[in-house]
Order: structure tokens, then sequence, then C-alpha cells
């Protein structure tokens, strides 16, 4: 009997010469330099000098199988794909505060003072750049380290002089920028986001429906510079920043870093969902106390997170295919401000499923997490994989990295397609687009073959 053919990839994989090695320094930008972003270069300095591990993060733990199971290939990601080195990494950030990172991460709370004095050399020469602000997009916050400008086309052009000088100053041979800022207030697309045209006139005529994260984001694609939204704010979720993506070969990708509680909603629904088991009600409740739990005390800036948040289960259950298990359920999402608690969010949810017979259970999950350190290894396989991602013949002109989903709870998606919201899913989309691009099989996990 012949061999069975293993499953081949339809698309036709990037040749592994066409991966470029990178070379040189790469800059990390950071719009926000609070909690999450503190955590993020504290604990880069910190793996740097051998003091702790950098648990959590793909690109340097992460093995990727490649082949069939019996051939025994798994090598780590970072030793697969050309990923920068964390020697490689440089900063820069821009915040409202003038605090530099090592007082930032002091006031965040996150990290031990033990831990931060022995990176505080490091830390401390990292001093905000003045921001582009404005009170009405985060309203619970104020600060003096402020940009004045006669447009918001004047305040772009002022972020394009901070990229410019980084990238000189610095030596970097490449730069991504992080939003790591806080969650701006709810607003919809409006004409004003659709074209370039259209944004660049309201640039100039200080539309207001242009936040302060799109005048980061504007400004970093004009430079030529990727950007990845860690907020569920729209910033790089419009028409004018995937056309402009596109045209300086710039990838983009957001929202909202999936961290705690949908993380682990990501996990249990689709269980739920292949196992055929009914949904009634998903509540969830949150308290926190750091600056991230003040700015979503206020109702617009909360408007933002929770449409975020709300997003997954329609699209992880389907209800319009499942009306009789999915088509009635209660999801509520609250977050509650709690000083006491600080950056130690407590993330409750109460599930009430069903199954045979339609007889009720419920599941109750009581997460005690710390919100940066969960979201810091995020940050950091971001800006390899994007910094990969402009290396890369096949990915730096597509706009939206989708295999990038992985990392976020409310991911971007090409116009009118549905986002892949399953951890498992959104795992198996970024570790085969790893083996597309080095020219190896896309693993489908049929395993026929081994029956031959
Ligand atoms: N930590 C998590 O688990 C997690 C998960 C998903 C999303 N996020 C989002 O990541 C962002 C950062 O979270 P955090 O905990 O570090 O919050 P944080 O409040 O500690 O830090 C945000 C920083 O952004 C600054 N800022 C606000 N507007 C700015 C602007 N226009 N320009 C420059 N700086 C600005 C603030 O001054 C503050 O220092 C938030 O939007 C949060 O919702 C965090």
């Amino acid at each position: 009997m012949a061999k069975r053919q293993s499953v081949k990839s339809e698309n036709k994989p990037q040749a592994d010469n066409e991966l470029q090695k990178p070379k040189g320094k790469l800059g990390v930008m950071i719009p926000g330099m609070g909690a999450v972003a503190t955590t993020f270069v504290a604990g880069v300095e910190a793996v740097r000098k051998g003091l702790a591990k950098p648990i959590g993060s793909l690109t340097q733990m992460g093995t990727i199988r490649l082949g069939k199971r019996t051939d025994g290939r798994s090598p780590r990601i970072k030793e697969f794909v050309p990923l920068a080195g964390l020697n490689d990494l440089v900063f820069t950030g821009w915040d409202i505060f003038e605090d530099d990172m090592y007082t930032a991460a002091r006031k965040a709370g996150v990290l031990e003072r033990d831990l931060l004095d022995q990176v505080k050399p490091f830390l401390s020469t990292i001093k905000p750049q003045k921001a582009v602000f404005d009170h009405n997009y985060v309203k619970k916050i104020d600060g003096p380290n402020v940009k004045k400008g006669k447009s918001k086309m004047d305040l772009a052009e002022q972020v394009r002089d901070d990229i410019r000088r980084f990238r000189k100053s610095s030596g970097a041979s490449r730069l991504i920028t992080m939003w790591c800022g806080s969650t701006e207030s709810y607003i919809e697309p409006t004409a004003a986001h659709q074209s370039l045209k259209a944004f660049e006139k309201a640039l100039r005529e200080n539309d207001e429906m242009i936040a302060p994260s799109m005048i980061y984001a504007y400004a970093s694609l004009m430079e030529g510079v990727p950007f990845a939204n860690g907020a569920p704010n729209l910033t790089v979720d419009l028409p004018v920043m995937l056309e402009l993506s596109r045209q300086h070969e710039a990838p983009i990708c957001g929202k909202d870093f999936k961290t705690g509680q949908t993380l682990m909603k990501t996990v249990l629904a689709p269980a739920f969902k292949a196992r055929l088991l009914g949904l009634n009600g998903w509540y969830s409740t949150n308290i926190l106390g750091n600056r991230d739990g003040e700015v979503l005390d206020d109702p617009g800036s909360f408007k933002t997170k929770e449409e975020s948040k709300l997003g997954v289960l329609e699209h992880i259950l389907q209800p319009s295919l499942y009306p009789e298990l999915y088509g009635n359920i209660f999801h509520k999402v609250r977050i509650n401000y709690y000083p006491p608690r600080g950056d130690n969010k407590e993330g409750w949810d109460n599930i009430d499923i069903f199954g045979w017979l339609g007889y009720p259970m419920q599941i109750k999950v009581d997460f005690l997490c710390r919100d940066s350190i969960l979201a810091a290894p995020i940050v950091l396989d971001l800006v390899l994989f994007l910094d990969l991602a402009q290396r890369t013949s096949e990915l730096r002109g597509i706009g939206i990295q989708e295999w990038l989903s992985f990392y976020f709870k409310s991911p971007m998606t090409a116009p009118g397609l549905y986002p892949e919201h399953d951890l498992f899913i959104q795992m198996m989309k970024l570790k085969n687009t790893l083996r597309h691009l080095k020219g190896e099989e896309l693993i489908t996990h049929l395993g026929l073959e081994y029956y031959d």
C-alpha cells in the first residue's frame, strides 16, 4: 500500500532565506510609562542581568513542534525564527508624569524594592518625553508633562520629531511603538477615520474625535514604525491606520492585552462549546486598586473596556449556530476600583452552565492575579514578533497581524472577518504562521499517517 502523504500547506511557504536576521538595536517606544511598561522594562533588565526568568514569554521559553510527532524536533521559538535578543533592546517613552522609570515603577508597586534597586541604574536613565494628552479622553488623571501645540497635526509632528531623535540618539536600526497608556474614553469611528486625507484634515482642524493614542499611532506609522495597542481604545483599529500601515510597511496589531479574566474566559468557553454544554449566564467582577483601576472607574473609559471584554463569548460560542445552548446568555462584566489591592487584582467569575437534559451546574473561578506580571511577557513577545513581521517580506505589507491575536482580548482582523478568540486556535495560528514563514509543514493534527 502506498504511504499516505502528510497534509501539506496550501499556502506557499516562504523560503527560509527571506527571513532577515536582525542587525543592530531594536528601540521600544512606549506611550504610557505606568505599571505595565515599567514591569516590562524592569523585567527585561532583570533577565539580562540573570536576576530572574522571563516566565510567561513564548518567545523566550516556548518551543515549537516541527514535522511528525515521531521526529523529535521541537526547537525553542527564539532559535527557530530570527528574533532580536534581549540585549538588543533599548527603550524610551512618553508620559504625562515626569517620573523616570525607576520612580514610576516604585509608585506602581508591582515589583519588590529589592529587585527594583538592582536595576535602578538602568531604569532611572529612562525619562518620559512630554506626552500628547487630552483630559477629555482620560478623565481621572492629569499631569504636567504634556506637549503644547497649535493643532493636533502640530502635536503629531512633535511626536515624529521625538521618534527621529530617539532613532538617532539610541542608534537603533529598528523601532516599535507599544501603547501602554491609560484606557481612553469610548468613541466610535467617524468619517475622519476613514482615509488618510480625511484624517490629516481632521488633525489640522483639531477634530475632537482624534484621540491622543491615534496621534502617536499616526506619527509612528508615518515614520515606518510598527504599532501595537495594549489598551481597548480604537487607536490603530481604523481604516486610516490600515491604509498607513500598508503604505509604510509598518505592521499593526491590537487591541487590549489578554491577561487575567479574559484569558480564563477564552480557555473555559471553548471547552463548553467543545462538549456542547449550554450556558445561561456568566457574571464577571473584578476589584483592583492601581491607576488603571482608577482610570476605569470613569464610565467613558470603562465602556471602552467593557466592549472589549464582552465580545469574547459571542464569538467563541456562536449562538446563531447553537441557539438552544447559547441563544440566551446573561453576560455581565464589572470592574470596581478598590485601592487596597493595588496591582493585585482579584477577578471572580460565576458561570451557570447546563448539561444532559438541561440539568444546571455552576462553576466559580477566583483568580488572584497580578495584572502587570501577566501583561509584561505579552509586551515582550509583541515587540519581538512585530519586529520579525517587519523584517519578513510576506508580513510587512499586510497591515494587521492577525497571527498575534493570541495576545489580545479584542483582536483586530481584516475588515468583515470575525475575530478568533479561542486561545488554542490563536496559538495554532501563531505557531503555524512561524512554520509557514520557515517553509515547514503546517501542523493540522490529522495524524492518519501514523496508522498506515
Ligand atoms: N495590566 C493588564 O493586565 C492589562 C491588560 C489589558 C490592558 N491593559 C491596559 O494597558 C494600559 C496600561 O495599564 P497599566 O496598568 O500600566 O496602567 P497605568 O495607569 O499604570 O499606566 C498608564 C500610564 O499611561 C499614562 N498616560 C495616559 N495617557 C497618556 C498619554 N496620552 N500619553 C502618554 N502617557 C499617557 C498615565 O499617566 C500612566 O502612567 C491600560 O490602558 C490598561 O487598560 C492592562
